[in-house]
């Protein structure tokens, strides 16, 4: 098992992308056309490798001093194996590396534990995105 940082436009990020889109657009319904964005160009980009393929992965965004955390998706057959927490946790401690005083993101109302075992507390009411019910989730790093 390895996780790597990716670049956009590198073998890997094809990887990432096509796991994006097989959890995203194929399980979930989101449409294509809103899954992959502008944002996803600049973004830092993580890959949790099992064998050379493609298991987890994850973006984050900064934002001022705010750090966003989004796609973070884990293949089907691999979930409950504690994979996305690994994920998270190495993406969190990158972000407290470069410095970012708080991570953010927008939960999908059925992953909030899995964010709130993480320590991420919710905020704010209840928003639709992609058809999808979310809600708010930040951690302090600093
Ligand atoms: C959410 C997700 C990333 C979690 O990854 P994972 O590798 O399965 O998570 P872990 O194994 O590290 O942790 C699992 C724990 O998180 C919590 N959890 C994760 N998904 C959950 C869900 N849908 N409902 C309730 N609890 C959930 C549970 O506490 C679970 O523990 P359990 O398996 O013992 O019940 C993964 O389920 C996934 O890719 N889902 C589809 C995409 C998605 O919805 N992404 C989140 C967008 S906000």
């Amino acid at each position: 098992m390895e996780i790597r940082m990716v670049g956009w436009g590198s073998p890997l990020m094809a990887k990432a992308l096509e796991l994006r889109r097989e959890v995203f657009v194929s399980e979930q319904r989101v449409p294509l056309e809103l899954e992959i964005d502008e944002m996803d160009e600049t973004a830092l980009h993580f890959l949790l490798l099992l064998e050379g393929e493609a298991a987890a992965t994850l973006r984050l965004l900064p934002c001022g001093n705010r750090v966003k955390i989004g796609r973070v998706a884990v293949r089907r057959e691999l979930r409950s194996m504690g994979l996305g927490t690994l994920l998270m946790k190495r993406a969190i401690e990158q972000a407290i590396r470069e410095g970012f005083s708080e991570a953010v993101l927008d939960a999908q109302l059925d992953s909030m534990p899995f964010y709130a075992r993480l320590g991420f507390f919710a905020e704010g009411e209840v928003f639709m995105d992609a058809g999808i019910p979310h809600r708010a989730m930040r951690l302090k790093l600093a």
